[in-house]
């Protein structure tokens, strides 16, 4: 799949990883746009907005709950694997869009979570923000100073960490190849990073078993699937 392209990937200094909910498909945690999505079962605007939280916080912890499970009880893929593999050989960055957590407990080292952690939450009023593994008593639970906790995610109208943002554009604009993997790049500002790089001249390579808004600007768009391609771009190295 990357024969056209290996010198160009032996020679890259450092690669970016750009990734979405499809590189976390293959562990069973459903997409949100695709057949399976979950944009197909629940209305969005319901469960993954801030007027929505505030309107039945109960309802979307339990919806954030029931994700958190599958989500912990998932396992990083071979997609997941090679990327953390690739850092043997290569400096590399992934910008995420998951919430998930898979891509570090596949051994990634350096990972920008563009939109959140299901696994961190943080108090809807004071600065606390804390890792959460286990389940609650109460929903919505309790910060100590006595107002709601929330999941520690971006949702829609909300702007991304502004810190994690501007080291994602530096990051973009300083790689010298681009791997786009299992994303839509419907949603923004997350879906600009490939502008980004390819304004420095980086090469943009895209895994995804569908055509996206952005394939005709690739300079290779494999129509693949991320656990079977990413290990195949491992495999170059591996010679
Ligand atoms: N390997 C690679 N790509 C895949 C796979 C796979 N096994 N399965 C599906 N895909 C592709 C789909 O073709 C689709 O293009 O992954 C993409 C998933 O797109 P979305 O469901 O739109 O997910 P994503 O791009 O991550 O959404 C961005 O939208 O809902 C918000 O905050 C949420 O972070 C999310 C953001």
């Amino acid at each position: 799949m990357f024969e056209q392209i290996a010198d160009k990937l032996k020679d890259a200094k450092k690669i970016v990883f750009v990734t979405g909910a499809g590189i976390s498909q293959e562990s069973g945690i459903p997409t949100f746009r695709g057949t399976d999505g979950l944009w197909r079962k629940y209305d969005p605007m319901k469960l993954a907005t801030i007027d929505a939280f505030y309107d039945d916080p109960k309802l979307v912890w339990e919806w954030y709950e029931d994700r958190r499970k599958n989500i912990l009880a998932a396992k990083p893929n071979p997609g997941h694997q090679a990327i953390a593999e690739l850092e043997k050989y290569k400096d590399v960055v992934v910008l995420t869009q998951n919430i998930d957590g898979l891509h570090q407990r596949a051994g990634s080292t350096k990972v920008l979570e563009l939109h959140g952690s299901i696994i961190r939450i943080k108090c809807t009023v004071c600065d606390f923000k804390g890792d959460f593994k286990s389940s609650f008593d109460e929903l919505p639970p309790k910060c100590k100073c006595g107002n709601i906790l929330r999941p520690d995610v971006v949702w829609f109208g909300e702007s991304l960490p502004q810190d994690v943002w501007q080291e994602a554009i530096i990051q973009a604009n300083s790689c010298d190849m681009m791997i786009i993997a299992g994303t839509s790049l419907v949603v923004s500002p997350a879906n600009t990073l490939p502008i980004y790089a390819r304004q420095n001249n980086a090469i943009l390579i895209e895994v995804n078993p569908e055509e996206t808004v952005m394939s005709q600007d690739m300079q290779l768009s494999l129509k693949s699937t991320s656990a079977i391609a990413l290990p195949e771009l491992i495999s170059i190295f591996q010679k």
